[in-house]
Formats: C-alpha cells, structure tokens, sequence
C-alpha cells in the first residue's frame, strides 16, 4: 500500500489547493449559470446540492482520481464480497447484507450468510406481531403496553434515532422506551410511568458484557420481580438481542426469546439486525421492510453508481477535501426535522467510532487528519444557539444541511419557515454581507458615518462558508433508510482514503480497564492502587465525602 501522502493525487490536491485557497463561491455562481446543476445530484427522492462547496469540477476530478488510486472500487468489492475487512477483529463487514429484498445466496467462508438473515428477520416478525396482536401475554396475561430497550452505543442510538424518527409510524397502544445511561437515574425515571405487568424489556447488547446494559437489566429485572413475585414472569417480559448466547443464559433469558445476530454487524451498524427488534414494534413490521428496502436502494447506489455520480463518495471525499487540505477540524450537521433531533448523537458514533483513528492499515502511525470532531442540532434550534459561530467564527466549518420538502405535520404556515430558514442560513453562509453594504444600511437608518464604521465590522459576514444541502420529500421508513445508509458508506469511504480500519474501536477499551480498580478505591479502606495525583486527588476527596 503507497502512504497516502505519495499517491499522485495527493500531491496533485495539494497544489490545486494553493490555486483554489482565494476561490470565492460567489464569483464562481456568477459565472457559471450551470454551477448547481454540475455540482448537484439525485438518487431516489434525495437530491444533494453540493455546489456551495469551495470546488470546481476539477476538484471533482482530481478527489474521485484519488478515491480511484486509494482502491476505494476495491475495498467496496471486498467488503460486500464479506472478506474481513476488520482486520484487527478478523471479520467481515456484512451490514449491507441485512438489507438484501431478495436474497440470493451470500456464501462467506461457508456459511449462506443470507439464510440465516432471512431466519432470523422471520422470527423477528413473528413476535412482533405476536406483540401487535395481543397474542403475547405479559406473566399475568396482560397485553404488552410497553417496550423499554435496553442497550448503549450501537444497541440504543440506532434504534432510539430511527424510532424518534417515525414516531409519526407509531402503531398504536405501544409506547417505546430506551435506558442506556449507567446513571440509576435514566432506569428509574423511565420506569416510574409503567405497569410491570404490562412492560416488555428488551436487552439489546452485540457482546452482552457491557457493564452499564447488565447493571439496567438487573435492574429492571429486580424491578420485575419485586412486583410480580414469579421467576417465571422473566420469560413473558425480557428478550434478548445479541450474539452472545451462553452470556443470555446465564443472565436468565431463554434462548428462545433470543434473537441472534452475527459478529460481522458492527454494533454502529446493527440497527437493521436484531438490533432494530424495537423499531419493529414501534412501527410495523411493514416500515421496518421499508426501512431496510430504504438502505438498500442506497447500497445499489453505492454499488454502481460511477464515482462522479455517487451520493456517499462524493459527500466522502469533500470531507477529505476540507480535512485534509483545508484543515478543517469539525463537522457540523444540521437537520430541519425535529424528528431528526437524535441523528447528530447517532452520527457521532457512526463516525467518530469509526474513524477516530490514528494508525493505518500498514500498522503505521498517519501522518495527516483523519475523523472529524461531528456536531450539530437540529435547525432553526441552532440559529439561535452555536450559528453565530458557523457565520462569524475564526474557523471554517464544513456543514450538512437536511430538510423535507414537505412535513408531515403541516402546522398552519410552520414548515414553509423552516425550510425558508434552511434554505436563508445555507445562502448567508454563501453570500455574507459586505462592510460597505452594512455601512451604507446604518447610514440610512439615521446613523452618523463615525458610528456606523466603528459597528458594521461586528456585523460583517465574510460568507463564501461551505455547506451541503440534503432534500428529501418527506421523512418516511425508505427515506430514513437511504439517509443512514448515504452516511454509513460515507465514513466507509473517508476511512478507505485515509487507510485506516473503520470497523474496530479498540480507542473504548482503557476506560474501561482502568474503572474497576477506581471503583474499588471509592469505597474500600485498604485497596487504593496506583494512579496519577489528579486521580489520586478526587479519590481521596470521594473517600473523606463518604467518611472514610
Ligand atoms: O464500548 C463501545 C461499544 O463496544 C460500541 O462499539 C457498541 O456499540 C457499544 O459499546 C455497545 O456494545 P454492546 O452492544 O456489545 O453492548
């Protein structure tokens, strides 16, 4: 493998780059009535304007000449193929195939891959409608009223996103609840509303030894049964998604009430799998098709799409553009739908988890960028929170902007403004407004010339500020689906570029490590162990709080 920084379009970014840095977006619209045309691009209902980007259709050409020398055809290839790919973990990388409508055989090492995906998605829909159709009883023969999921990371933010997502596909008569924090407080406050005899826990874990999933489901199984009195009732109430069959036994879940999925789903990538059971419940077993038909029509265009004309590689390699020859350091994501309120929290794992990474897959140390710090909130909640920053801030930040078209709730005149301000915050950070322009305005409102020179610097915006803009119909299960799955080929993309492995995350494990001996200091009077003075310090503190 040639280091990034010597492959022939590197070198060749690096000098277009000296020749774009005085590039003005706005010149270039002037210019060129084609710009959004050229730079803009459909698939399904989705259309990406990328054309308020600093490129050129030549920065196109030399970022898609790198993706090509960077193998990205290859690495695409070898991933739906199922070779292991994580190759610090041995396995394959298979979450395309949980999406498949038809499945033909997928033999991977043996094994039809694709068979056992059927299986279990028949099972998935057999309780799910078993839920829906009053025909699973809780212990004491009461219908299912509540779900609450149990998981973190990969095992709750998929699922609780996409389930605040389509809470307009709710089925009736079933509320979802998800408990991640280790924090008693999430489990307790979820718990104070519902009906244990009515309550369904799912305990949603890939490995099923996280330690704050066990402390929840303990937790709520101690919940459980202090109100039902049976240690029969847990197999009425708790089922268990993981790959980790032994370790849901020995927790007390019947293998029966167990939903399987393999160790080639990442957990950033598990919500099409068993992962996604409660999403099923939430909004049918026919939107949870959707969902996953959604992601596939993404996977088909990500597939054979040319590299100039595919959604997940071009918004790939303008973060690479911006990472790596801008030097920009964040990220920013903006969707106009509530709705879409958990998609930053979710990307942030699907991202950062993904490549945060500082070794190559020649076991190198990189020698440039790689994931970007992501953040964002929902819009027109961000106007008047962090924009400030976007518009007049000292950095650049590079920006997705989401919005539908139409809104499911059509609430008097409301969406038409939110997708004018959508649309107004992408077009200031274009346009921006001149010293001379917000001089001349002061002046005009009665201002003397000494003021209005003295103000209109704070009131500049220097514009020519990047920003992609993501339009889609309506939120629905497909849309959704395309969405997640635009994004996830994305991070696979950038992680392909920068040569690293997407697929581990060996960067959680040191906390991990370190808490049990710190949990010991807190409360034993012997054992301390060794530790820095800071941590030392806040021990110490704990320790005298508590009197000992
Ligand atoms: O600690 C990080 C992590 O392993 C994530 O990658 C994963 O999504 C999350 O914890 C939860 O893991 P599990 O599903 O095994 O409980």
């Amino acid at each position: 493998m040639k280091p990034l920084k010597h492959l022939p379009a590197w070198k060749t970014l690096e000098q277009h780059h000296k020749a774009m840095r005085d590039f003005d977006m706005r010149a270039a619209f002037r210019e060129d009535a084609q710009r959004f045309d050229n730079l803009s691009l459909r698939c399904g209902n989705l259309l990406l304007d990328f054309s308020k980007n600093r490129v050129t259709t030549e920065t196109m050409q030399h970022l898609m000449q790198l993706a090509r020398e960077s193998d990205l055809e290859a690495m695409r290839a070898a991933m739906c193929r199922g070779e292991r790919i994580n190759f610090t973990e041995k396995r394959a990388v298979l979450h395309v195939a949980l999406r498949a409508p038809v499945r033909p055989p997928l033999v991977v090492e043996g094994v039809d891959v694709e068979a056992g995906v059927a299986k279990v998605l028949g099972r998935m829909q057999h309780f799910v409608e078993s839920i829906h159709n009053g025909s699973w009883l809780g212990h004491t023969g009461k219908p299912i009223r509540d779900v609450v999921n149990i998981g973190i990371g990969g095992s709750d933010l998929g699922p609780a996103m996409v389930c605040h997502a389509l809470d307009h596909y709710a089925v009736e008569n079933l509320r979802v609840h998800f408990v991640s924090n280790l924090d008693p407080a999430h489990l307790a406050s979820t718990l104070k509303s519902l009906d244990p005899e009515t309550t369904l826990f799912i305990v949603a874990s890939k490995t099923f030894t996280t330690l704050e999933t066990l402390a929840n489901a303990n937790s709520a199984k101690a919940w459980l049964l202090a109100a039902l009195r049976a240690p029969a009732a847990v197999a009425r109430h708790f089922v268990a998604l993981s790959t980790n069959q032994p370790a849901v036994e020995a927790f007390g879940i019947d293998p029966d009430n167990m939903f399987i999925f393999w160790d080639w789903v990442g957990g950033r990538y598990s919500l099409w799998s068993a992962i996604g059971l409660s999403i099923a419940l939430q909004i049918g077993w026919g939107n949870f098709q959707a969902l996953l038909a959604g992601a596939h029509a993404m996977d088909v265009h990500f597939k054979e799409a040319p590299l100039e004309a595919n959604m997940p590689v071009i918004l790939g390699m303008l973060g690479i553009w911006y990472a790596n020859f801008w030097g920009t350091d964040t990220y920013g994501v903006f969707p106009y739908d509530q709705r879409l309120r958990l998609l930053v929290p979710f990307l942030q794992q699907l991202d950062m988890e993904s490549n945060g990474k500082n070794v190559n897959r020649a076991n190198k140390l990189v020698n440039y960028n790689t994931g970007p710090i992501v953040w964002g909130a929902p819009g027109t909640n961000g106007q008047h929170a962090f924009f400030e920053l976007v518009h007049q801030g000292t950095r650049l930040i590079p920006t997705d902007f989401l919005v539908a078209a139409v809104n499911h709730t059509p609430l008097a005149d409301q969406h038409e403004w939110l997708l004018a301000n959508c649309l107004a915050q992408t077009e200031a950070l274009l346009k921006g407004k001149s010293r001379a322009v917000i001089e001349a305005e002061l002046i005009a409102q009665g201002m003397s010339r000494e003021e209005a020179k003295a103000l209109a610097p704070h009131k500049v915006f220097p514009g020519n500020r990047p920003s992609n803009t993501l339009l889609y119909q309506k939120l629905d299960p497909h849309t959704l689906g395309m969405l997640i799955a635009l994004y996830e080929h994305k991070v696979f993309v950038q992680g392909v570029i920068w040569q690293i492995n997407s697929f581990d995350q060996w960067g959680v494990e040191l906390g991990k490590q370190l808490a049990p001996p710190i949990r010991a200091a807190l409360s034993s009077v012997r054992v301390i162990g060794e530790h820095d003075g800071s941590t030392l310090g806040l021990i110490a503190d704990i320790r005298r709080r508590r009197g000992l």
